[in-house]
């Protein structure tokens, strides 16, 4: 089974309450969260402040992707705002050890994304230090966009990386049926989903169906 985390970027910001518990009704593993600055990519989402006030409301594994410039600078605000896991970009970060040092001492788990363009043999050195990996698989900065196949051998260097460390491999950007199968059958096993499960008419049903494209 791979873990599904919509991503609440999809969502209707209108009727967020509900379309949080619909998806954690759902059985939806991970709820995820994009943070972006207009600077690290050309949008703006939400901040810290949304992510506090949705942590009342579900139980959900909360998976906060932060696209920002130099996250360490962020990270304050996000102190005690219910996140369970944040990941921060490489390319982003002036001091790595830094950011891993400031979510470890705080007991929120960490993650480490990568462009399109960034290599995974970049995160050989934190390897004995994070928690997650997150592997782009369009150019971060907006929903709905279409899958880079091209990803599939970084998703599966990552996965030897790995090795058996408890490290989880997650996807984002484009992920639907088809393309989850093909991250899950190089090694990934979170899936990011938004427009699929949100724009379905479904999102039950396809959260099930990314869940099981961990099966073969
Ligand atoms: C893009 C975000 C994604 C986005 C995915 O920068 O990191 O999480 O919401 O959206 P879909 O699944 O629609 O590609
Ligand atoms: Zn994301």
């Amino acid at each position: 089974m791979a873990l599904v985390a919509p991503s609440l970027l999809a969502a209707d910001f209108g009727r967020l309450f509900e379309q949080i518990a619909l998806v954690e009704n759902a059985s939806a593993d991970w709820l995820h969260f994009d943070i972006m600055d207009g600077h690290f990519v050309p949008n703006l989402s939400y901040g810290a402040d949304l992510v506090r006030q949705m942590r009342p409301i579900s139980k959900l594994f909360f998976d906060v992707h932060l696209m920002v410039e130099e996250p360490l600078n962020f990270l304050p605000m996000f102190e005690n705002c219910g996140a369970d896991q944040i990941t921060v970009h490489y390319e982003a970060s002036a001091d790595l050890s830094a950011v891993v040092k400031w979510l470890k001492a705080r007991g929120i788990k960490v993650g480490i994304s990568l462009k399109p363009q960034t290599s995974a043999d970049v995160l050989a050195p934190y390897m004995d230090d994070i928690d997650n990996i997150l592997i782009m698989t369009v150019e971060p900065g907006f929903g709905g966009q279409k899958f880079m196949a091209d990803m599939l051998p970084k998703i599966r260097r990552a996965r030897e990386l790995i090795g058996n460390r408890n490290i989880t491999l997650e996807v984002d950007g484009g992920i639907n049926a088809e393309t989850a199968a093909l991250c899950t059958a190089n090694g990934a096993n979170v899936l990011v989903a938004g427009s699929a499960v949100f724009k379905a008419e479904n999102p039950a049903q396809i959260i099930q169906q990314l869940q099981l494209s961990g099966e073969r």
